[in-house]
């Protein structure tokens, strides 16, 4: 795929479906790899993506992006970025209910972005930049957003640490950070009914349909790997953000964290 795919910027020049090229200081061993499976993974699954997200959770997700958004606060920039932002559903929500934001959509993976493209047709369009971009390296000056959105993106990004240092570069003081993730992995959820579905009838069910066991393999691998909500705000607040809380979802299967940058 080209990387002067219209309407898609290329921030991490000359970049196909992978991850952005690490510069200097960039770790070039395990991270990198790990980016690199990652984005491929991203990109072979990029066809079925949309419908087995709504399938396979039966349409939760929808109401799960939207409250994440209702999240974003405006700040001095009126600018969002919604980091992993795949194929812009988070994107389109952000645009539906906040007809001041800017919104730079950034994802490391070129075919998740030219399919969610269509869903930025009509008057929001204007509003919307989709970028390729490594959420360790962001292609963004200081203090240039109010908000940072990021859905079920944070559990693939390593080191984690490294996102979150970005994203407080990013962030205008007294901006939010909004993570809509799996809360959930290793503790038993409904009698350990969701645990068997998650580990054994996904990965079966997203072979079926997308040809990729892995990548649903993949997909309870790392929310296992995961911290619990309360480990994760933990995390948050070590990494400098202040005022953490969470929103437990659905048994705790998805949580909702707000982090914000201190300074204002
Ligand atoms: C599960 S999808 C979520 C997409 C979208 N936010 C949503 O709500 O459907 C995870 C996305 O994170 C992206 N991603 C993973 N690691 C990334 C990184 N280091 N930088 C940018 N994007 C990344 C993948 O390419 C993929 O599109």
């Amino acid at each position: 795929m080209s990387p002067t795919t219209p309407g898609i910027e290329d921030a991490s020049a000359k970049l196909a479906d992978g991850p952005a090229p690490a510069p200097a200081s960039a770790p070039t061993s395990g991270p990198a790899e790990h980016g690199r499976r990652v984005a491929g993974m991203f990109g072979r699954i990029a066809g079925w993506y949309d419908f087995l997200n709504h399938a396979l959770s039966l349409g939760m997700d929808l109401w799960w992006r939207y409250c994440l958004v209702r999240c974003v606060r405006r700040g001095p920039t009126g600018r969002v970025l919604d980091l992993a932002a795949g194929t812009l559903d988070v994107t389109r929500e952000i645009l539906r209910q906040h007809p001041w934001a800017q919104v730079y959509a950034m994802d490391f993976s070129l075919p998740m972005l030219v399919k969610g493209k269509p869903k930025l047709r009509g008057s929001r369009a204007g509003r919307a930049l989709p970028a390729l971009a490594d959420g360790r390296c962001l292609p963004l000056a200081d203090a240039s957003v109010d908000a940072v959105t990021i859905a079920f993106g944070i559990r693939n990004i390593l080191p984690r640490s490294d996102a979150y240092a970005e994203i407080l570069r990013v962030l205008a003081p007294g901006g939010r950070l909004c993570i809509l993730e799996f809360g959930s992995g290793r503790r038993a959820v409904w009698k350990g009914l969701y645990n068997f579905y998650l580990h054994r009838v996904l990965p079966a069910l997203g072979k079926v349909f997308s040809g990729d066991a892995k990548a649903y393999t993949y997909l309870a691998d790392t929310i296992a790997a995961f911290p619990e909500p309360g480990e994760l705000a933990a995390e948050l607040a070590r990494a400098g953000f202040t005022r953490v809380s969470w929103r437990p979802m659905l048994s705790g299967i998805v949580a909702i964290h707000v982090a914000t940058k201190p300074g204002r």
